[in-house]
């Protein structure tokens, strides 16, 4: 197939060498852009000062800071992913720095928010811990579920009819990420100081979206 042959192996060939350049192109998938527009609006709703962590190259960061009186602050410790987000349109500020200790003062956002982050940090409870100290209200992260296989992945691509590119994107997703349920997430978030979060399910399952309010 088609993505086999020649789409997978430029993705892996960017993974190794140019990581901004990857996350653009998964970012500019229809099911990705979707999937970010779908736990913003069901995550970010009434909160204007917004802070995105891990934010990449920043399509998210600008997309939310095109809504109506929102103000957004992406923060990614690459500077490759920063200089990728400062070089595309939109009102979003951009920072270097690490999530999980980022200098920045008590409750300064409504909101922090962070997608296929907390899976990948190495201490995803100083990662929550930090996000909460950060907010004055909700924080929310986006990782992969362990129920995200090949196999699953596969079967997602072929029900909503993915494009070549898209297929790929999802089926390495499915093979290179680390993935978390929803009872790792729970602990994580009861570990940080959050006594109710909520889960919510997005690409059929493939991907969950924890919530918690201060
Ligand atoms: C898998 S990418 C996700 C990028 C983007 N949020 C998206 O949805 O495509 C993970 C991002 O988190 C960033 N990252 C990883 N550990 C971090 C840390 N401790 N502090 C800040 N950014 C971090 C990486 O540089 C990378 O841009």
């Amino acid at each position: 197939m088609l993505e086999d042959l020649y789409i997978k192996p430029y993705l892996l060939s960017l993974m190794a060498l140019r990581p901004s350049a990857l996350f653009g192109v998964v970012m500019a998938q229809p099911f990705y852009a979707g999937l970010l527009h779908d736990w913003a609006d069901r995550t970010v709703d009434t909160h204007t000062e917004i802070l995105e962590l891990g934010c990449g190259p920043g399509l998210l960061s600008h997309t939310l800071a095109a809504r109506p009186g929102c103000s957004v602050l992406g923060l990614d410790r690459a500077p490759s992913m920063i200089q990728a987000a400062r070089r595309r349109p939109g009102a979003a500020q951009f920072a270097v720095g690490d999530a999980t200790e980022t200098g920045l003062s008590d409750g300064r956002f409504d909101c922090v928010v962070g997608a296929s982050i907390l899976n990948v940090v190495a201490d995803p409870v100083a990662l929550v811990r930090e996000a909460r100290r950060l907010s004055r209200g909700r924080v929310s992260f986006l990782v992969p579920s362990r129920r995200m296989t090949a196999v699953t992945a596969a079967r997602f691509a072929e029900r909503h009819r993915l494009g070549a590119w898209s297929r790929a994107v999802l089926s390495m997703w499915s093979t290179h990420a680390r993935k978390l349920d929803e009872g790792e997430l729970e602990v994580i978030f009861h570990t940080a100081g959050f006594a109710a979060p909520r889960v919510d399910h997005y690409l059929d399952g493939l991907v969950v979206g924890v919530s918690a309010d201060r």
